[in-house]
């Protein structure tokens, strides 16, 4: 499948030579398989699990700060890195490391963070969660080129027949650098940054362009939860490797001068090594207290199911704190966590329900053989004294108003035939847009699927009040920026858009679709 073949069927965008005969893998294929995703096994030997120490990944020191604004800068470059030991991975870096360096900022600081494209494409970054105004929140045309690109060559899209036409008007190139301004006008809450290139947001993400941004307020700084080592954030991202020890993905062009997967993959890439930042299957030392885990599923279209395996006793190992957009109003324990791509769930986990050296894995529910497990925990003997707690009030979390939604809307996330994935039966044209809601208005929206289709939208957190017709389901409290959808679901949620007026996407997070144009603009004014 090739989005070139998607797009060049709505026409408005690439010419009708786009429209080169390429199978489109059959839904009666697709809807046969339950899950998401295709397998793509690794070339080589895969290292034994809980071996290499947790690593975390370095935080980023501002350059200057002044009254209003932090400063930071983030250069985008190929690193060799050793993901697998004694193996080197040539991958796509935000600084040099994989996951990219921690941006931590505070409600009410503006952090302005420039970025520096010395990788061989172009990028778009966005900042995942960001109540961010338009023009710096990654839209995908708006291509940071390579330093010394030359801005009016087909630079990002040179090669790629067809996708010169995604310039279009709303696209704002720059060649080198740019910076992106994030107001901080948002509550503390877990935000992750990554690659959203038109067209390769898959490709790039996989390759390593994927990083933290915590925010904090002075509402969760005076609460007593666990803090400095204890708060612990964990990229959880599977990936598989060539013999040569480079990230192995189906790409349809390997060179990836043009976009899309081939067809066994079009419903999403599986890796066969689960990564947790950036270590395959790590191990820490824990001491016998609470710990906060931060949980990201960075995959491009995995799920997980996960769980601690032992579970304590008396279960609720999982004590969720947070979802995609903070802390919730009142912690709820959980014994397994379903966490699809793109979503992050806070919880804090109390190491002293275990025995002295019990060693607790985080399991995969989900997943089969190597899959199936994710990292470990080693719950040391000494004794440790434990000043955080979880209290029973965490954060105001306001209910938007059912009866003030002033207009619902329905999104459709299908597999169309002939188009690919698609939302309302189109695939994604950049300045096409779908919806125009008003700033500060209540919305009512319905999102519906065929497949597996974690569902996401930019610019504000929604709040989900309804699931295939019931109440919400266990893991959609509080304020969501991501919601998981299995096949032929209904979710309905309330989102209201303050402060940026512009245009900003909603679309499939598994990064397959994603790619192959499940996305649609909207535009708040
Ligand atoms: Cu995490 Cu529009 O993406
Ligand atoms: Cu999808």
């Amino acid at each position: 499948m090739n989005r070139r073949r998607f797009l060049g069927i709505g026409g408005s965008v690439l010419g009708a030579g786009a429209l080169a005969a390429v199978a489109v893998p059959s839904a009666a294929r697709l809807f046969a398989e339950g899950r998401p995703g295709r397998l793509l096994t690794s070339e080589l030997d895969l290292p034994e699990a809980f071996r290499i120490p947790l690593p975390v990944p370095p935080l980023l020191q501002p350059v200057r700060t002044d009254g209003t604004t932090d400063y930071y800068e983030i250069t985008q470059q190929v690193a060799r890195l050793e993901i697998l030991p004694g193996v080197k991975t040539e991958a796509w870096t935000y600084g040099g490391s994989f996951p990219g360096p921690t941006v931590v900022t505070r409600f009410g600081r503006t952090a302005v963070v420039k970025h520096r494209n010395e990788l061989p494409v172009p990028s778009v970054t966005h900042l995942h969660g960001g109540h961010t105004p338009a023009d710096s929140d990654g839209y995908p045309v708006d291509m940071l080129l390579p330093v010394g690109s030359s801005p009016d060559a087909d630079q990002g899209t040179a090669g790629m027949p067809g996708m010169s036409g995604m310039r279009h008007a709303a696209s704002r190139n720059v060649v080198g650098e740019r910076s992106y301004t994030y107001p901080g006008k948002q509550r503390a809450a877990t935000l992750w940054y990554h690659d959203h290139r038109m067209g390769f947001t898959g490709p790039g993400v996989w390759r390593g362009l994927a990083g933290f941004h915590l925010v904090h307020d002075d509402e969760e700084g005076a609460l007593p939860l666990p803090r400095g080592e204890r708060d612990l954030s964990l990229m959880i991202a599977d990936r598989s490797f060539a013999a040569d020890g480079s990230f192995r993905y189906p790409a349809v062009d390997p060179s990836l001068a043009s976009p899309g997967v081939t067809d066994p993959y079009a419903n999403g890439v599986l890796g066969d090594v689960i990564l947790v930042n950036g270590a395959p299957w790590p191990r820490l030392d824990v001491d016998r207290v609470r710990y906060r885990l931060r949980l990201l599923n960075a995959s491009n279209a995995r799920p997980y199911r996960l769980e601690l395996d032992p579970q304590p006793p008396g279960g609720d190992a999982l004590v969720q704190i947070g979802s995609d957009g903070g802390l919730l109003a009142a912690p709820v324990g959980h014994d397994g966590i379903d966490i699809a791509p793109a979503e992050r769930f806070d919880v804090v986990v109390d190491f002293s329900r275990y025995e002295p050296g019990t060693q607790v894995r985080l399991v995969n529910r989900l997943g089969s053989d190597r899959t199936a497990e994710v990292m470990r925990f080693d719950v040391s003997s000494k004794e440790v004294k434990d000043d955080a707690t979880v209290p029973d009030r965490l954060a105001a979390v306001d209910a938007l108003d059912p009866s003030a939604a002033v207009a619902t809307r329905d999104f459709a996330f299908r597999r169309s035939r002939s188009d690919g994935w698609t939302i309302n039966g189109d695939p994604y044209q950049p300045g096409s847009s779908i919806a125009a809601p008003a700033l500060g208005a209540v919305e009512r929206w319905r999102f519906s699927t065929d497949l597996h289709h974690p569902v996401h939208v930019h610019l504000d957190h929604f709040q989900v009040i309804g699931r295939n017709g019931g109440d919400p389901g266990p893991y959609d409290a509080g304020w969501k920026d991501t919601v998981d959808l299995r096949p032929a679901e209904a979710v309905e949620v309330l989102v209201r858009f303050t402060d940026y007026a512009g245009t900003y996407m909603l679309h499939c997070h598994n990064l397959e679709h994603e790619d192959m144009a499940m996305m649609a603009d909207f535009t708040v004014q």
